[in-house]
């Protein structure tokens, strides 16, 4: 039995015609760091509240420790929920407010401060617990819930986009401390993001969501490497995945520009269709000879430093590619002859989008 299970759950808002989670089947083990990963509006925020007991659960179990949760309230639960908005007290000092709980639960002084103090230990607070959160950086704001959080020491933590607020940097370090943190305290985490550079990196496993249903569930290795359809294939990788149109005939595959790729498994080359081609940036190769490939002309080069991303132009389609510094310089105008190898390359049905 999983330490959280999500059984059938849906969830219908009155005023709404249809259901805004469908059918969430998941289940997750104790510690895990568990990532929803979606577009906005696709059921995040709704799946992570009803867990929280923010939310009511339409249909369906939500089972944490082997008992049934849907009736209980929030407190009872044992989870800690950290919000974007940080949601502290403002007159209140930063060890007041990661104290705030505890004192509401009426716990001795002294354990209350060691506590305290663990928490603040952990996230580099020591020197601000007697500021107010106005005098605090956005990152500070956001380590003082998370410390609220700790102190509750409650098995589940519940983060709803905790770094949405925060610049690039500062997000980039917070990544880093909340999956410290998560070794340190090991409670098992569901972190909701729509970020899927946080999907990638945090994650023990990502369930990515659209529409209110789960379109795949799987590691991040999974997740990029097998994406189940176009969906995830488009939302997880940066550059996005590439998209052009490709047609089955003759055993053959054949790209819109007339690459024959023979290869292609039996019961791909049995089907005489057209399929969605899914190419990833970073895959793409330079023909060994001029004379080979497709011919390709650069619209724009942008170097990313270690990277750049050529946007180039194959006979009307746009096809963003990845290389080294070490095989440029490119500019605009710049004319090459691309291969895309067979074993890099994903096969879609047009209609559903799933994976072949
Ligand atoms: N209280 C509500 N009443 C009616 N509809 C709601 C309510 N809250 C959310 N919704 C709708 O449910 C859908 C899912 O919302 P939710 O907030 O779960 O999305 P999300 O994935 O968290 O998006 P975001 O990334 O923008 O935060 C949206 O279409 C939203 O408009
Ligand atoms: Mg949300």
């Amino acid at each position: 039995m999983a330490f959280i299970e999500l059984k059938n759950i849906r969830k219908k808002y009155e005023n709404n015609a249809d259901y805004t989670v469908h059918d969430f089947n998941l289940d997750i083990e104790k510690g895990e760091f568990i990532v929803f990963v979606g577009p906005s509006g696709c059921g995040k925020s709704t799946t992570l509240r009803m867990i929280a007991g923010l939310e009511d659960i339409t249909e369906g179990d939500l089972m944490i420790g082997g008992e049934r949760m849907n009736d209980r309230p929030p407190k009872d639960r044992q989870v800690a929920m950290v919000f974007q908005s940080y949601a502290l007290f403002p007159f209140l000092t930063v060890y007041d407010n990661i104290g705030f709980g505890l004192k509401i639960r009426k716990e001795d002084k002294q354990a209350r401060d060691e506590k305290i103090r663990r928490a603040s230990g952990i996230l580099g607070l020591d020197n601000y617990l007697d500021k107010k959160p106005g005098d605090l950086s956005g990152g500070q704001k956001q380590r003082v819930a998370l410390g609220r959080a700790i102190v509750n020491q409650a098995p589940v933590f519940l983060m709803d986009e905790p770094l949405s607020n925060l610049d690039a940097k500062l997000r980039g370090q917070m990544r880093e401390e909340i999956v410290h943190l998560h070794r340190e305290v090991g409670a098992t985490t569901i972190y909701v993001t729509h970020d899927q550079i946080e999907a990638m990196t945090m994650g023990d496993r990502i369930v990515v969501l659209k529409d209110g249903h789960i379109m795949q569930v799987g590691t991040p290795e999974e997740i990029y490497n097998n994406p189940a359809n176009a969906f995830v294939a488009s939302f997880i990788g940066t550059p996005p995945m590439n998209f052009v149109q490709g047609d089955i005939h003759d055993g053959c595959l054949h790209m819109k520009d007339g690459q024959r790729l023979c290869d292609v498994t039996d019961d791909v080359a049995a089907r005489n269709s057209q399929v969605t081609v899914g190419i990833r940036p970073e895959t793409v190769e330079f023909a060994k000879h001029a004379d080979q490939g497709v011919a390709a002309t650069v619209e724009r080069a942008e170097l990313l430093g270690a990277d750049y991303n050529l946007y180039v132009n194959i006979d009307g389609s746009r096809v963003i590619i990845r290389r080294g510094v070490a095989d440029g310089p490119f500019q605009e105008g710049d004319q090459l002859n691309l291969t895309f190898p067979l074993e890099a390359l994903y096969l879609f049905d047009q209609q559903t989008g799933a994976r072949l």
